[in-house]
């Protein structure tokens, strides 16, 4: 375990590396000046998994994913709308987990390979720490393809692979933002 997040910082730090090589301006190199990084981007290194399940705070039956298709279908904000038709419930999404909230700030302002890679860390940690039920907004599904969703999204990449994997998770439901139907498409409810 220590060995793969060893592994996983260097790779990231390899990347922030070759990241911030070719954002060098080449012209100062070609005039034999010291390449000078503007901005705060290079100095941000993202964090292991590890670093980033502590700066979250995830509470059992109150995890709410969401994932919008190109139809704006399963935005944060459908997913916040729904959350508030069920208060008492406490659901939350990623950007309502921060200990800090000024956390993610540095890694949203930059640039946008960063910016997904933070994003991609952040929301596997959500998916480890995720316990009981969890909700997800996704675009309505077709008919009985409960699962059909797009395939590069984080939720596909990052959170539902980890929520199979996670034995504390018992359910998940998937809503749809036009109507708040629910099918559930892992577990018994
Ligand atoms: C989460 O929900 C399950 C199923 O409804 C329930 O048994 C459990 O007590 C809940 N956990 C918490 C911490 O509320």
């Amino acid at each position: 375990m220590l060995a793969i997040q060893a592994f996983l910082s260097a790779f990231f730090s390899f990347l922030i590396f070759s990241a911030g090589i070719h954002a060098a301006p080449i012209s100062n190199v070609e005039a034999g000046n010291i390449p000078v990084r503007s901005g705060s981007a290079a100095k941000v290194v993202v964090p292991t998994l590890a670093q980033m399940r502590t700066k979250l705070d995830v509470r059992p039956n109150t995890s709410l994913f969401y994932s919008s298709d190109l139809d704006g279908k399963g935005t944060c904000d459908q997913a916040k709308a729904w959350a508030a038709k069920h208060p008492g419930k406490n659901y939350k999404v990623l950007e309502q987990l921060w200990k800090d909230p000024n956390y993610p700030h540095p890694f949203e302002k930059s640039d946008p390979a960063i910016r997904k890679e933070f994003f991609d860390v952040a929301s596997k940690a959500m998916a480890e720490l995720s316990e009981g039920t969890v909700h997800v907004v996704l675009c309505p599904w077709d008919g009985s393809k409960t699962k059909d969703w797009y395939k590069e999204s984080v939720w596909n990449r990052m959170e539902w692979p980890t929520l199979q994997d996670n034995k504390k998770v018992k359910t998940v439901i998937r809503v749809n933002p036009d109507n708040d139907a629910e099918v559930k498409i892992l577990g018994n409810k």
